[in-house]
């Protein structure tokens, strides 16, 4: 059996305020004060210059030219949030705090899933990594380097599922270099090879009406990936599939992680897909001004198939860990109205 290796991560190790709690076995596992009395600031702005007309963001212009790649910063995180708040501030309501004291790094090359309550700001997390939200207090340092605006080192995988109708499934991935200024020929090359490696070498020339759900995400990655993005957000990109697609694209995107690791944050609600992807599961708290409340090393080795890891019984047991922070947090949130949907997963 894997050895079992639950850890604190280092950000939430250097929270004063942490209380921690001994757990069955000596497992150890660190509660946040779901709350801060930190003092909220107007500033947050959605900065416009996003792209998300394909359902993906590439962020970067040119990956190899990005400011703050040097060799001082090849050992920092490649995501670290620190001490990050975001407070939303609509005209006519009370500020709405939706997330406070999130410390969280992410290494080059780490797998790091975020699980937690429907609207405890998951999604806000990621659009702080973007750079399409500027935190009302906290740090987001990339690679080492405060973010000031968006992240041209990541590529940004969108819940939503926006294909360009108009574009056959080559031109919706070759699109992903137009910003590059990639000459066309080398672009249709590029695009052809990725359509070929996430499966649809066949499938070049149809439009995203004559794909399948599967396919057109299997497109979504083609986009992405493109780019050669150094870090890779990815926001319930498998949501709407079913469970045995849901299985393979998850298979094909650990293919394709592990033959070129990035620093990958994959949100899902799926906490059995969480757990057989992830090196770490990161659990928040339910909202509003929610926090990380724990922070699970997955104990299971790699190379991994997600369909037989989950007959594992070190899988099992982290599992019910994980699930049990989870579960107190769905339940807050189902408590005060914001808990439409469970977690899934949450059966064993
Ligand atoms: N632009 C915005 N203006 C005001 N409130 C917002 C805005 N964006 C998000 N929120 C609020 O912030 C909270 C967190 O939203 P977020 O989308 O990050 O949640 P989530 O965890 O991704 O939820 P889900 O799992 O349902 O996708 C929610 O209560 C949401 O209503
Ligand atoms: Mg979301």
């Amino acid at each position: 059996m894997a050895a079992r290796a639950y850890r604190r991560t280092r950000a939430v190790a250097q929270l004063p305020a942490a209380t921690k709690l001994r757990f069955p076995r000596q497992r150890r596992l660190t509660i946040l004060p779901a709350n801060s009395d930190q003092k909220e600031r107007p500033t947050w702005r959605m900065r416009e210059r996003r792209h998300r007309g394909n359902g993906f963001m590439a962020l970067q212009d040119n990956p190899h030219d990005a400011a703050g790649r040097g060799d001082a910063s090849v050992a920092a995180p490649a995501v670290a949030l620190g001490g990050l708040d975001i407070t939303f501030h609509i005209e006519g309501s009370p500020p709405y705090k939706a997330v406070t004291g999130i410390d969280l790094t992410v290494s080059a090359g780490e797998f790091v899933s975020v699980v937690g309550p429907t609207g405890c700001g998951k999604s806000t997390l990621l659009n702080a990594a973007a750079g399409l939200l500027t935190p009302s207090a906290g740090t987001v340092s990339i690679f080492g380097q405060p973010l000031t605006g968006l992240n041209r080192r990541a590529g940004y995988l969108f819940q939503a599922d926006a294909l360009m109708p108009w574009k056959t499934a080559l031109d919706n991935v070759k699109v992903a270099l137009e910003p590059m200024g990639v000459p066309d020929a080398e672009a249709d090359k590029r695009a052809r090879d990725w359509l070929a490696r996430v499966g649809l070498r066949a499938f070049v020339d149809r439009y995203p009406h004559m794909l399948s759900g599967g396919q057109r995400k299997r497109v979504g990655l083609a986009q992405m990936l493109i780019r050669d993005p150094e870090i890779l957000l990815m926001d319930e990109p498998f949501g709407p599939l079913d469970a045995q697609t849901r299985q393979i694209m998850g298979n094909l995107l650990l293919d394709l992680w592990s033959k070129d690791k990035k620093a990958l944050i994959f949100v899902t609600h799926d906490l059995e897909e969480a757990i057989s992807l992830s090196d770490r599961v990161v659990v928040m708290s339910a909202g509003p001004a929610a926090g990380i409340v724990a922070d699970y090393t997955v104990p299971l080795p790699r190379p991994r198939d997600i369909a037989e890891i989950r007959l594992e019984k070190a899988f099992h047991e982290i599992h019910r860990d994980i699930w049990a922070s989870l579960r107190v947090e769905v339940q807050k949130a189902y408590a005060m109205g914001d808990g439409r949907e469970l977690v899934e997963g949450a059966a064993s």
